[in-house]
């Protein structure tokens, strides 16, 4: 596995691997690479003739400095991890070589990026339309792998290709949870024991509201989550929103789309927590 800092070499790496006709794949990532990242390196691995992971936290996407100065960082680990899942190549730049000048490209994401983490994290999405369209140009995979556990950013990502042109295929992979249901994530770590205890109950109750979803509205569904939800010391529902799986947006009504996903953000704690599940599929 070769370990890249700088966007020249990894275009010349990329290059050489072209020449010789080899299908790339890119699974772009913050680090902190844990079993849901590892899921999809390990498609990629299946689909791919080449596989590059870059690890990259990227301050453009962040809009709350705290949350930037507190993300977890273990480069050496997720090396160790990304070896042994036989990963070519490792892209771990600086924020100075990706942004050697201020990256000040507005994105027209429309819709599926006002809403939901669009609306509450101000900026968010822009900042990774920023860096996810550079990856895609230094890389020009024809596969590129993300996470269904951040199900509106696949959306976003979607809106980008689709306005810069990217021609690649956009992967998603499902959610991998802990035992106990819990969505992996790079923040669980900053759980303490006692908010870990309490976490799962996050897919927990989106999971019965599954039941309760098939004889009541869609208002009610969403009521049933939030009150369970709230009513658990330490937790608080940032939002729940039951929206339309392709478009981002709310739906009132269950036969109002063929694709329903339920996207909800809690505070446990300070850790905020994201997750979904599809209603309809
Ligand atoms: O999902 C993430 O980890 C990040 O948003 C991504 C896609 C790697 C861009 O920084």
């Amino acid at each position: 596995m070769e370990i890249i800092r700088t966007v020249l070499e990894l275009k010349a790496a990329v290059e050489n691997f072209k020449k010789n006709h080899k299908i790339i794949g890119l699974v772009p990532t913050m680090g902190a690479l844990h079993a849901g990242h590892m899921s999809l390196v390990n498609r990629a691995r299946k689909e791919n003739d080449v596989v590059v992971v870059s690890v990259f936290v990227n301050p453009t996407q962040f809009n709350n400095k705290e949350d930037l100065k507190t993300y977890p960082r273990t480069e050496e680990n997720d090396c160790k991890l990304l070896e042994s899942a036989g990963c070519d190549i490792v892209f771990m730049p600086s924020v100075e070589e990706i942004y050697p000048k201020e990256d000040t490209r507005v994105f027209d994401l429309g819709p599926v990026a006002e809403v939901m983490e669009g609306a509450h994290r101000p900026g968010h999405f822009n900042g990774v339309a920023q860096i996810v369209s550079k990856l895609f140009s230094f890389v020009e995979p024809t596969n590129a792998y993300f996470g269904e556990k951040d199900f509106q950013q696949i959306a976003v990502i979607r809106r980008m290709v689709e306005l810069e042109g990217f021609k690649l295929n956009i992967v998603a992979c499902p959610i991998k949870r802990e035992d106990d249901g819990l969505a992996l994530s790079s923040r669980n770590v900053r759980l303490t024991p006692e908010q870990r205890n309490i976490a799962p109950n996050i897919a927990k109750i989106m999971t019965e509201s599954l039941t309760f979803a098939k004889s009541n509205t869609v208002k009610d569904t969403i009521d049933f989550v939030v009150n369970k939800i709230n009513a658990i010391p330490q937790m608080k529902v940032e939002y729940y929103e039951i929206v339309d799986g392709i478009t981002m947006q709310s739906v009132s009504d269950w036969n109002e789309s063929a694709y329903i996903v339920g996207c909800i953000t809690v505070y446990c704690g300070d850790v905020r927590l994201i997750d979904n599940i599809a209603y309809k599929k």
